[in-house]
């Protein structure tokens, strides 16, 4: 059983200024719920209730959010909106919550790194809030866990992408060894078009073994001058298996205004239903 899932939330969310000059952009709401808050169901639907998030200057609204608030608690106590809290007041007795500060921000993989201290030797799991994920059957973490059990290797969660968009993924080749599990022969961050491997692109979430850690200390920088998570799981799957799984359900990419605004729609429609 997986126990801890790491959520990086250092980053600057610098296409949504002016909305995130001092607001995290994990606490931006879909409908009345934070981003982060549908990423942490994720990760408890799938058993993991150690949440680990790395966070950085600006950032404290996340852990006020999951902390309790005795003013406004007291306030509306015994009121009929009490029962507004109640989905977030199970995350907080539910899950045990640790924090630690990304210093400074050289990549995903640099920020995984750096929530080692939380996560130990244990196979863990990685939730990017941005990327919203509406499992089908199981939520989606849940399904990777679960394929976890079986291969217990470190796995991505992949969908097919446009081709002319592969620049804003990690894009992998692999070979399929059971219905949409590839065994991953190659990775690469943010490829052209052209030099892309497939169309098949790495969303927010993963599910690592700890050697990881190991190697993105000896990974050097990729793309952008970061230190890529990519580049990390490439060297892994030379050494190891890793692996790829085309999830069920469907992702929103709220790292976008306009994939933030579908979400926005999408669940509006739930939450009015
Ligand atoms: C990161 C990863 C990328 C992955 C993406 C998923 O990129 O580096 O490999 O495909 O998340 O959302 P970012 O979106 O942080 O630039």
């Amino acid at each position: 059983m997986i126990r801890k899932c790491l959520f990086p939330a250092a980053g600057y969310g610098t296409r949504f200024l002016p909305a995130t000059k001092a607001m995290p952009k994990e606490v931006m709401p879909i409908v009345n719920k934070p981003l982060i808050e549908y990423g942490v169901e994720e990760a408890m639907a799938a058993g993991m209730n150690n949440i680990g998030i790395i966070t950085g200057r600006g950032k404290r609204a996340i852990e006020d959010h999951f902390d309790t608030s005795y003013e406004l608690e007291h306030q509306i106590s015994g009121t009929s909106k009490e029962s507004m809290l109640d989905g977030i007041r199970h995350i907080i007795n539910n899950c045990c919550f640790s924090y630690t500060r990304q210093i400074e921000m050289k990549g995903l993989g640099h920020a995984i790194l750096t929530g080692e201290a939380l996560i130990g030797r244990e196979p863990f799991g990685v939730v990017l809030a941005d990327d919203l994920c509406e499992g089908e059957g199981d939520p989606v973490l849940a399904q990777m866990a679960k394929l976890y059990e079986k291969h217990r290797c470190s796995i991505v969660a992949i969908e097919e992408v446009p081709m002319e968009e592969t620049n804003k993924y990690g894009v992998i080749a692999g070979n399929e060894i059971e219905e949409d599990v590839f065994m991953i022969t190659n990775m690469v961050e943010k490829p052209d078009p052209k030099d892309a491997p497939s169309n098949l692109a790495i969303i927010g979430r993963y599910i690592l073994t700890p050697d990881i850690f190991d190697i993105i200390r000896e990974t050097p920088p990729g793309k952008g001058g970061e230190i890529q998570i990519t580049d990390a799981l490439m060297e892994q799957a030379k050494r190891n298996m890793v692996l790829a799984y085309k999830f069920k359900g469907r992702r929103f990419d709220c790292g976008s205004v306009e994939g933030f605004v579908e979400a926005t729609n999408y669940f509006y429609e739930k939450y009015k239903a």
